[in-house]
C-alpha cells in the first residue's frame, strides 16, 4: 500500500483531483468508481474546475458509485451537485444504486451485473468510516461480499446525521460489496482528520480483520492512500 502524506484537506483535494484528471485526460475509456460523503467534496470541486479550465470532455467516462440510502436519492443528488452538473458525462454512463427500487435484492444483482458488463472498475475512489467501513460495508461484513443491503451501524448513522436535518435518516443502504471493491484494478483511498486516524493506523499497522472492513485492502496490489496530518496522527506517533 502506498501512502501519500499531505498537510491538509485542501492539498488532499487538489492531489486527488489531479490523479483523477490525469486518468480522464489520457484514457480512451475509463470506468471510475466514485464515493460520496464529506471527504471527496474538495476533490470534486477541483476536478470540476480543471475540467472547465481545460474544456475536458467526459463522454468516454463511465462512473459507478459505491452506495445509496434505501428509499432515498441522497447520493444521486450529491453526485449531480458536486460533479455531474459540471461535466459533460452522458446520464446513462453514470451509475448509482437505486435505493428506491421495488426489489432491493434484484437491484443488487443488477448493479453487480452492470459493473461486470462495463468490464470492471479501473479506479475506485474510497473514503473511510471512523469504524473502518468502506462503501457502507460495516464491521463484520465478509471480505467476499457482493453488492448488498446493509443495516447501518449507530456510529455511521451518527456520523452522517448532519445530512438529514430536514428529512428522516434511512437506517439501511445499498452498498457495493468488499469483494466487488477488491476487484477494482486500482484503489485511491482518501482520509481526512483525526477521526479517521485509528482506521488509517489499522490499514498500515494492522492485519486482515473483518471487524475493520478497510483492512481488506491490505491484500490488494494497487492501493494508494492519501492522508492528511490528522488522519496520520497515530501512524506518525509510532513510526
Ligand atoms: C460514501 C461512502 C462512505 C464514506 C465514509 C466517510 O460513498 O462510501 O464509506 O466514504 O463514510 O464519510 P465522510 O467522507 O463523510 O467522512
Amino acid at each position: 500500500m502506498k501512502l501519500i502524506s499531505v498537510s491538509d484537506e485542501e492539498e488532499l483535494s487538489r492531489i486527488a483531483a489531479e490523479i483523477l484528471f490525469t486518468k480522464v485526460k489520457s484514457a480512451k475509456r475509463l470506468v471510475l468508481g466514485l464515493a460520496t460523503g464529506k471527504t471527496p467534496q474538495g476533490m470534486y470541486r477541483y476536478l470540476s474546475k480543471y475540467s472547465k479550465e481545460y474544456k475536458q470532455s467526459y463522454t468516454h467516462i463511465h462512473t459507478v458509485n459505491l452506495d445509496e440510502y434505501v428509499g432515498s436519492t441522497t447520493y444521486h443528488t450529491y453526485m449531480e451537485e458536486h460533479l455531474f452538473q459540471h461535466i459533460d458525462i452522458p446520464n446513462d454512463q453514470t451509475h448509482i444504486p437505486d435505493g428506491e427500487a421495488a426489489s432491493l435484492i434484484e437491484e443488487c444483482s443488477r448493479y453487480e451485473q452492470m459493473i461486470k458488463e462495463l468490464g470492471g472498475i479501473d479506479l475506485q475512489v474510497l473514503g473511510i468510516g471512523e469504524n473502518g467501513h468502506i462503501g457502507f460495508n460495516e464491521p463484520g461484513t465478509s471480505f467476499d461480499a457482493r453488492t448488498h443491503v446493509v443495516q447501518l451501524t449507530d456510529s455511521t448513522l451518527k456520523a452522517n446525521a448532519k445530512y438529514f436535518v430536514d428529512s428522516k435518516q434511512p437506517k439501511q443502504a445499498i452498498t457495493m460489496g468488499i469483494g466487488t471493491i477488491l476487484e477494482s484494478r486500482e484503489i485511491l483511498l482518501l482520509a481526512i482528520g483525526e477521526r479517521k486516524a485509528n482506521a488509517v493506523k489499522e490499514l498500515f499497522k494492522g492485519s486482515l480483520n473483518e471487524e475493520i472492513p478497510a483492512t481488506a485492502l491490505i491484500n490488494h496490489t494497487n492501493v494508494t492512500v492519501l492522508a492528511d496530518k490528522g488522519a496520520r496522527k497515530l501512524l506518525d506517533k509510532e513510526s
